[in-house]
């Protein structure tokens, strides 16, 4: 049975690819280690939460002592724990996302380096280090890391730590660095389940800057398969970019109207927006010939995408329905200057 560690499991992205992992490798068995911040939710993984090869450990990735009893079993590890909302990262202290992204991947990194582990190490990051590309670029993976705000800049600190690990102990790393996800359990602060949800309870859709922006979406399920791909067929000390590379790029305008078109709302939903994204970069886009050389590619549409996660949040209003009350509320306010979160 091979061993798997996963770090954020109840996350959006790390939910689905324990879904994935335990539905396609029947000879892996999971252990998930998640703190259940704001963002992870145990119910994501309620229909597995009884299997025989899945196990949920309540615990910090910074912790020294339990990253090294985990690590020290495990065959593959696939951190996911992260702080991920750009907003949050600008609005409030950025401090929890160093703490999280740089230090815990760290700290995770030591315990494999202490216990002399030879897992893989997938650190699991964002096309966002990037930052902000011009029309007609792609970043490839020797592009110089250039990230805007301080949640890109702490998940590149995180990158970096991981291939220092490599480069120096030889330790088995790989980072992966997607674009924007969207899919079934994203919580609903990122824009594509906050407007699909907004839109169902006819709230504003808060369309920040014009919506020109430039993201290439990737439905969750594409970027997971990416991400097994590599822990069977990735060399270590290498970067992956992972992306939908959709033709043509679409605007953030254009995704909005996509999910009030699908949903049958009236754009008149749209709440224009400036200035709640300081440094809100303009365009992503990177080129993925590396991991597509290795036989990956993506399989579903955006519109196809979109259709199926609307679809989940339609019929799964029990569970983003306790989430837009609480914290949740209390960030909307904050963010958006309404105490009205849908
Ligand atoms: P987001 O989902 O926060 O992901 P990221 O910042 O990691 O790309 O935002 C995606 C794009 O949508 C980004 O250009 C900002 C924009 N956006 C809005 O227009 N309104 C919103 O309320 C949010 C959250 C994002």
């Amino acid at each position: 049975m091979r061993r798997v560690l996963v770090t954020g499991g109840c996350g959006f992205i790390g939910s689905n690819f324990i879904h994935l992992l335990l539905a396609e490798e029947p000879d892996s068995a999971v252990i998930n280690l998640d703190l259940l911040t704001y963002a992870g939710n145990p119910r994501n993984l309620e229909e597995i939460a009884d299997s025989p090869r899945y196990r949920f450990v309540h615990g910090d990735i910074r912790d020294p002592v339990q990253a090294e009893e985990l690590v020290g079993d495990a065959d593959w590890i696939v951190n996911f724990a992260a702080e991920t909302h750009v907003d949050r990262s600008t609005k409030e202290s950025a401090g929890d996302f160093i703490r999280t992204n740089v230090f815990g991947t760290y700290v995770l990194l030591d315990a494999v380096r202490g216990t002399n582990s030879r897992a893989r190490f997938l650190q699991v990051g964002t096309d966002e280090v990037y930052g902000d590309i011009p029309l007609g670029v792609y970043a490839d993976e020797s592009a110089l890391p250039r990230p805007t705000s301080p949640y890109a800049a702490s998940k590149a600190g995180g990158d970096e730590q991981a291939l220092s690990f490599y480069r120096t102990f030889g330790t088995d790393v790989m980072v992966s660095r997607c674009t924007n996800n969207y899919g079934p359990y994203q919580y609903p602060e990122k824009v594509v389940p906050l407007f699909v949800t907004n839109a169902m309870e006819d709230e504003p859709l808060p369309l920040y800057d014009g919506g020109t922006q430039v993201r290439d979406w990737l439905f969750v399920e594409d970027h997971c398969r990416a991400l097994l791909l590599l822990l069977h067929e990735g060399r270590s000390g290498e970067v992956y970019n992972v992306g939908a590379n959709q033709q043509p790029e679409v605007t953030n305008a254009e995704v909005t109207r996509l999910i009030l078109r699908a949903l049958g709302k009236p754009e008149s939903l749209i709440r224009p927006v400036e200035g709640l994204r300081p440094g809100h970069d303009q365009r992503y886009a990177v080129d993925c010939q590396k991991i597509r050389a290795l036989g990956w590619e993506p399989t579903v549409d955006l519109e196809v995408g979109l259709e199926r996660t609307i679809r989940w949040y339609q019929e799964k209003r029990d569970w983003w329905e306790p989430i837009k009350s609480g914290e949740y509320r209390e960030y909307y306010r904050r963010q958006y200057g309404s105490g009205e979160a849908g």
